[in-house]
């Protein structure tokens, strides 16, 4: 039996992944809270349904780019058993009308060594997402003896998870940027709510974004839960949805992070990678004016990269400026066609999650 499982950051050389599907993916219905982590000019707003059948394989496409890409370095490929979607689904205390989709990965499954773990989402939509990826997990566990399959506890996402009226439909970009910097979200602090993707691992350290998909109770929970490891909460004041780590703050290799120029930790946040002399760099201008349609994501998506190892990156195809800055901060650039994508959820972090990068759990902050 052979270990399969094995992922303490993002830039050790990467052996195994998951990569996303688009297929049956739906935009989900309004449920508590979409509106305020939907941004405000989306064209997505009070629409849901199947999502275009014609972008559901153009995106698919794009996701087979990125398999052909990392195949040819190596890497080994799986992907998870979609669902169809478009059911409805209850539990004791909710009910919703769909479920969404199996993309992002990332924002579902958190590896921290040889343990995967499905994550709490405070999306009642995504509720059951987890089990596109079991059939995966299945397989790790009979494969590999040291594989821990984890669960967190289940949120229960009753009405009492989230802040009613919290946004008025009129409320300002330089409302919503008070409430950032006064670290006062959408989820409440009932139980422990998070997505995966809000979380940055460094070894020793994990970074965790308190935004609108991540609350202080989860930074609680994963204390106790690892005790030996360090939990850094991280709020970046200039982010007016702040959802998910990886297109703010991105690290290349030991050292260098790439940082979303709108989007700089707050008070006293850096001190920690000063004092360990790691150099934070803004990241280069998207080359985008605008996201793709029917998507939920910024532009910024463009610094969303997947490290192979630490001088390899792959970098959205189009992504021009980011592609030159990769390059000067001495990185070996991999262009991959993968922008139509995005509607479903992210970028090339986004799209896959970790099974295997060769490495040790080290500490980078001692
Ligand atoms: N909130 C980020 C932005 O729009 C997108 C993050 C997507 N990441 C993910 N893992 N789904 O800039």
């Amino acid at each position: 039996m052979a270990k399969i499982v094995n992922s303490w950051n993002d830039w050790d050389p990467l052996k195994r992944v998951i990569v996303g599907r688009c297929d049956n993916s739906m935009i989900p219905p309004e449920e508590p809270a979409t509106s305020e982590k939907v941004p405000v000019d989306s064209e997505m707003r009070g629409m849901w349904g199947l999502r275009p059948l014609r972008t559901v394989e153009r995106g698919n496409e794009c996701l087979e780019n990125l398999v052909k890409a990392v195949e040819e370095r190596g890497v080994v490929v799986d992907r998870p058993t979609p669902l169809q979607w478009n059911q409805a689904i209850g539990t004791p205390d909710f009910r919703n009308d769909s479920m969404m989709t199996c993309m992002p990965p990332r924002d579902i499954l958190l590896t921290v060594g040889n343990e995967i773990m499905a994550s709490a989402n405070s999306f009642r939509c995504r509720y059951f997402e987890y089990l596109a990826y079991w059939p995966l997990m299945k397989q790790y566990f009979d494969e590999d003896p040291e594989f821990l399959w984890t669960q967190a506890p289940r949120p229960r996402l009753t009405d009492a998870s989230y802040k009613h009226n919290y946004y008025d439909e009129k409320i300002t970009l330089e409302e919503r940027l008070v409430r950032t910097a006064n670290k006062d979200f959408v989820t409440t602090e009932v139980e422990p709510m998070w997505d995966a993707a809000d979380l940055m691992r460094m070894g020793k350290d994990i970074f965790i974004q308190h935004g609108l998909t991540t609350n202080r109770t989860a930074m609680e929970w994963f204390q106790r839960y690892y005790p030996e490891y360090r939990i850094h909460a991280m709020n970046f004041p200039g982010d007016p949805y702040p959802i998910h780590i990886d297109a703010t703050f991105v690290p290349l290799r030991p050292g260098l992070i790439i940082n979303n120029p709108h989007r700089h930790p707050a008070e006293g946040q850096r001190d920690i990678f000063e004092a360990n002399d790691w150099q934070i760099v803004d990241a280069a201008q998207p080359a985008h004016d605008e996201p793709p349609a029917l998507c939920y994501s910024s532009v910024w998506l463009s610094m969303n990269c997947l490290v192979l190892d630490p001088s390899t990156v792959i970098v959205e195809a189009s992504e021009v400026n980011q592609q030159e800055q990769m390059d000067q901060l001495g990185m070996n650039v991999i262009p991959v066609d993968l922008r139509d994508a995005y509607p479903f959820g992210g970028g090339l972090h986004c799209s896959t999650a970790d099974v295997y990068r060769e490495g040790e759990c080290l500490d980078y902050f001692p």
